[in-house]
């Protein structure tokens, strides 16, 4: 299942307030485990995928990247990046079809992307053909064990249970939230901007991983920046605790 057609519209339609709402989650948490796990990348040809406006590509470029190349499936935040971004290389483009020449690249890099798609072996096998020998692909996306909770959310509570609730006396039993289960997941950010992705347990992404013929050479689940405590102790507290994204490099 490639990415659903209106979350590329809803994308188009939403972008400026998206880049100006990304708040914590990525400043202070998954953006800087991404960097940390670059590895040296001076001289080195890197594409990212699903690039957004670009800002991820201009830091890659601003650590010596030889050359960088970003894809976007919205056209909107492709010519956003271009406006911004001079030296750089942007393409619209789906990641399930990358139009690039076979061993192109020493690292493709992916920021929270990948979960827009069901089934992740047309997309790592595309990243495959692209990495030279060797070449790294890091990604970050969704922590399933996160997503797989019970997400609720009205005017006076957020709530996220992953719960197996039993009546001892009427035998009756509630389960809040669905590990196991493939999953699409229909959300509601800011301003009505609706987005659709998928869900799947760790033993499904390791399958993908595996099935495509990547070697796993890491994998984190990144806690949030100790600076982050002094802007939100809620924010800081909760993300010492609760999973919120898993990285993983692989090899080819
Ligand atoms: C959550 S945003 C992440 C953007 C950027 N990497 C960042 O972290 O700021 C997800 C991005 O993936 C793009 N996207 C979704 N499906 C895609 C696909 N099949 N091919 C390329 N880009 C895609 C969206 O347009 C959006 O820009």
């Amino acid at each position: 299942m490639p990415t659903d057609k209106k979350t590329i519209k809803e994308y188009n339609k939403n972008f400026k307030e998206w880049l100006n709402k990304k708040g914590l989650s990525h400043s202070h948490l998954e953006k800087p485990a991404m960097y940390s796990k670059l590895g040296n990348i001076k001289g080195k040809k890197i594409l990212s995928l699903g690039c957004g406006a670009g800002e991820e590509c201009a830091y890659i470029k601003s650590l010596g990247a030889k050359e960088v190349a970003g894809i976007d499936i919205s056209k909107k935040l492709i010519a956003e990046a271009k406006k911004n971004f001079l030296n750089i290389e942007f393409y619209v483009m789906d990641m399930e079809k990358l139009k690039f020449a076979k061993s192109s690249f020493d690292l493709v890099y992916s920021s929270l992307v990948l979960h827009y798609v069901k089934d992740w072996t047309k997309v790592l096998i595309e990243i495959r053909k692209v990495l030279k020998k060797n070449g790294i692909f890091l990604f970050s996306t969704h922590n399933p064990v996160y997503w797989g909770a019970l997400k609720e959310e009205n005017k006076k509570e957020k709530l996220l249970v992953l719960v197996y609730n039993k009546n001892k006396q009427t035998g009756n039993i509630r389960i809040y939230g669905d590990y196991l289960q493939t999953r699409k997941i229909n959300d509601l950010w800011f301003n009505n901007f609706k987005v659709t992705y998928w869900h799947k347990p760790f033993s499904l992404i390791i399958k993908d991983i595996l099935k495509s013929g990547f070697k796993i050479i890491d994998c984190i689940e990144p806690g949030p920046l100790n600076s982050s405590k002094k802007i939100d102790y809620w924010f800081w507290k909760s993300f010492n605790k609760l999973p919120l994204f898993v990285i993983f490099k692989l090899q080819k």
